[in-house]
């Protein structure tokens, strides 16, 4: 299969089947200079792929730190421990950081990065589909605070990001659930062709069909690309792409970070409340919510997770989004959905707690 090469302004992304294998030549365009390399490294990574990537890391000293990844260690004191050890192994900003892993290993990897001894190289190597097709792209690393998610943190590019589909084989399939919920995100708020070929395509990709996946990521990782370069610090634009994700956020808290409920699912339901409340403020007309709904139900992309949907759950969440990030005074602002490819802008819609509630109990 072909690989296929993206350009953001100081960083490519390289996408495809076997793209591994240009992960030497990429470091030596990049970081010329580099001769340690520590791998930040998920422990469900196949060993067959770690082999291969050794392999074509010979010609430096390679360290590897394996990390158990999940929301909970996803915080300022794994960052220290990782610190800490970098810098007893004396790492110069002209070496390099791997990360090899889901989303939590590349924001984890990409904040330390940033951080040590103000900038050392980076290279993200996302090994989720989540990762692949939405976090690897646009520099926001971080980690999480007892007060909220990924509060702490910085933007941050990586020299390069090398997208290696044979990572997906081993995904179990709840994950590719989670990944697919970010390209149908991406869809949603920005490409109605895109959507339509998701109707079309939605079974091939969560079979991992090679060609529709590949396909799929590229197109996702174009469309996020396109807001994160244009609105790298995300003063506006850039919100959009957190269409569902001030529920989603909530959710994963009052559910503790805990594995009951992944990022990826909390997304699912956050924009599924998005999509009823735009609705509901006759934002978007009963067809467009019927199109996003029929999607939803034909792929059973709720499956087990109604559970949440439930009004007790959403509405002991909502305290939760006080300290969201895209929270700019007392009131919560949302993303809403005006028709298939097209949302409300950043800002336009903000709330009071107590108004948030008033839709839930409305609506659910
Ligand atoms: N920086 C951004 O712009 C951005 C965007 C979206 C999400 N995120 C963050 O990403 C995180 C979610 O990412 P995620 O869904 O990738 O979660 P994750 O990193 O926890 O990975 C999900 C699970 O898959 C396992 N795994 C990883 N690669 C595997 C492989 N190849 N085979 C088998 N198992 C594998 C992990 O161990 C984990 O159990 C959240 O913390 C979220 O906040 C960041």
């Amino acid at each position: 299969m072909k690989i296929s090469r993206l350009k953001a302004k100081d960083y490519s992304i390289v996408i495809g089947k076997n793209s591994i294998l240009s992960l030497n030549s990429e470091i030596k365009n990049h970081c010329p200079k580099c001769k340690k390399v520590a791998l930040i490294v998920d422990r469900k990574i196949p060993k067959k792929i770690l082999i291969q990537i050794k392999k074509n890391l010979k010609k430096f000293n390679i360290f590897i730190f394996f990390v158990s990844s999940s929301e909970k260690i996803k915080n300022i004191n794994q960052i220290n421990l990782f610190i800490d050890k970098l810098l007893r192994l004396n790492f110069n900003r002209t070496d390099l950081i791997i990360g090899i892993g889901g989303g939590i290993i590349g924001d984890m990897a990409g904040f330390v990065s940033s951080i040590y001894k103000r900038g050392i190289n980076f290279i993200n190597l996302p090994s989720t589909l989540l990762a692949q097709v939405d976090s690897c792209i646009g520099g926001k690393t971080g980690v999480n605070s007892i007060h909220g998610k990924n509060l702490i943190g910085s933007f941050y590019n990586p020299k390069v990001v090398i997208i290696e589909t044979e990572f997906l084989k081993s995904l179990p399939s709840r994950e590719v659930i989670c990944g697919y919920a970010e390209i149908l995100k991406h869809a949603i708020i920005q490409d109605k062709k895109f959507f339509n070929f998701l109707n079309k395509h939605t079974q091939n990709i969560l079979s991992l069909n090679n060609k529709i996946l590949a396909e799929s990521i590229k197109r996702s990782c174009k469309i996020k690309l396109n807001f994160t370069e244009r609105d790298f610090k995300e003063k506006g634009l850039r919100m959009k792409l957190n269409f569902g994700h001030t529920f989603a956020h909530a959710l994963e808290i009052q559910n503790k970070y805990s594995n009951n409920l992944n990022h990826g699912e909390a997304v699912l339901i956050g924009m599924f409340i998005a999509l009823k409340i735009s609705k509901f403020k006759k934002l978007c007309s009963e067809n467009t919510y019927n199109q996003v709904k029929s999607l939803y139900s034909e792929f059973s992309l709720l499956g087990n997770l109604n559970k949440h949907l439930k009004k007790k759950e959403i509405l002991k969440s909502i305290r939760y989004m006080k300290n969201d990030k895209k929270k700019d005074d007392e009131k919560i602002s949302f993303i809403f959905l005006k028709n298939i490819g097209k949302t409300t802008m950043p800002g336009e819609y903000k709330f009071k707690t107590h108004q948030v509630k008033d839709m839930i109990k409305k609506l659910f």
